[in-house]
């Protein structure tokens, strides 16, 4: 990919031509960033090592944080990777839907070594939207695609947040509207003893554990330890700006990013309310595209409103704490 900072990455409307186009770049081994129900992923043909090796290099992302792979279904998943009772259960209870699943490789695998960061195990996932799913079916393969965002930074949920991090990078944006649920899928890993919670995200840890009919373990990562998800960085989602928590008066200098309309004060003109009504699916929803805009004030700081801990609230903590972890950490 040349890095030539003038060149415009395409920006075009996902209709049946838009997608063809978009499927005959995946099948010559180009990225296309899509809209899926969480956040826009950059797609590449899972089965590509070159393909993957271009991927990593346009986002920045270092080769040891392994690729999530984009499948229409369970089955289509199942050439890929064991799946347990457990991986079964959860793939009949959500897909398609906000739902990665961590399974070990099965020998029939096609997708490259490169995309699972030569671990023995792949993460897979059937999206419900709509034009994800018609470019998987017209790539005909199984596509690799992290948030098509610059490693570390903030998610997109818009086209135009892709193009903001990724113009001239990338061969083509699919525009598909901003994205529905606005936080990345929950991870689940289904490896051949209890399924552990990797990731926090759009599918609350209860809705798994009401499928599952029992409890979950969240993997704590713990400083030193070689984290089972590796992309799971202290530092992630990192706005310029840095964060102060748990606010509930902010000074007049600081942006606000407020929940349910409790935190007072803050500089005029930098504050945006997460869901006055306090629902935590449109706060989830919202939650990138603020902290894109509030960092966009150009303030230093900006002071964040408590979260509720249940349901979506555990993803979105999840992100605000990594967004606000002091930059280069690593656990
Ligand atoms: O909603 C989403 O999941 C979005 C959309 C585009 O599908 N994708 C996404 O991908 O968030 P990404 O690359 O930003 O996050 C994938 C996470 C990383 O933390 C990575 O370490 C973890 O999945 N992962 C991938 N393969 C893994 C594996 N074999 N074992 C453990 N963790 C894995
Ligand atoms: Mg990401």
């Amino acid at each position: 990919m040349n890095e030539d900072s003038t060149r415009r990455t395409p920006l075009i409307a996902a209709d049946g031509e838009g997608i063809a186009r978009a499927a005959a770049v995946l099948r010559a081994g180009g990225l296309v960033a899509m809209p899926t129900e969480t956040v826009y992923g950059l797609a590449a043909d899972a089965t590509s090592a070159s393909a993957v090796a271009a991927l990593y290099a346009a986002k920045q992302r270092p080769a040891i944080n392994p690729l999530i792979a984009h499948v229409l279904d369970a089955e289509a998943a199942m050439g890929e990777a064991v799946f347990d009772a457990n991986a079964r259960a959860l793939a009949a209870a959500f897909w398609p839907g906000a739902l990665t699943l961590v399974a070990p490789l099965s020998p029939r695998s096609r997708i490259s070594d490169l995309a699972r960061a030569g671990l023995g195990s792949v993460a897979l996932r059937a999206p419900s939207n709509r034009i994800a799913r018609a470019l998987i079916a017209a790539a005909g393969r199984p596509l690799a695609a992290p948030s098509a965002n610059r490693s570390g930074r903030v998610s997109p949920t818009t086209a135009a947040h892709v193009l903001a991090d990724l113009d001239g990078r990338i061969d083509l944006i699919l525009d598909g509207g901003p994205t529905r649920l606005g936080v990345e899928s929950t991870i689940v890993a289904c490896l051949g003893r209890a399924p552990r919670l990797l990731r926090h995200g759009a599918i609350s840890l209860e809705a798994i554990e009401a499928a599952l009919g029992f409890a979950v373990e969240a993997e704590e990562l713990t400083a030193g330890a070689a984290p089972l998800s590796p992309g799971l960085l202290a530092s992630h989602y990192a706005p310029r700006a840095r964060l102060r928590l748990e606010a509930r008066t902010a000074a007049p200098d600081e942006a606000v990013l407020d929940f349910g309309g409790v935190l007072s004060g803050g500089a005029p003109g930098a504050r945006l309310d997460l869901s006055p009504m306090a629902d935590l699916a449109e706060a989830a929803a919202r939650l990138f595209g603020h902290l894109r805009a509030l960092d966009a004030s150009g303030l230093a700081t900006i002071a964040v409103a408590p979260i509720p801990a249940h349901g979506l609230g555990a993803a979105i903590n999840d992100r605000l704490r990594r967004a606000a972890a002091p930059r280069g950490t690593e656990l």
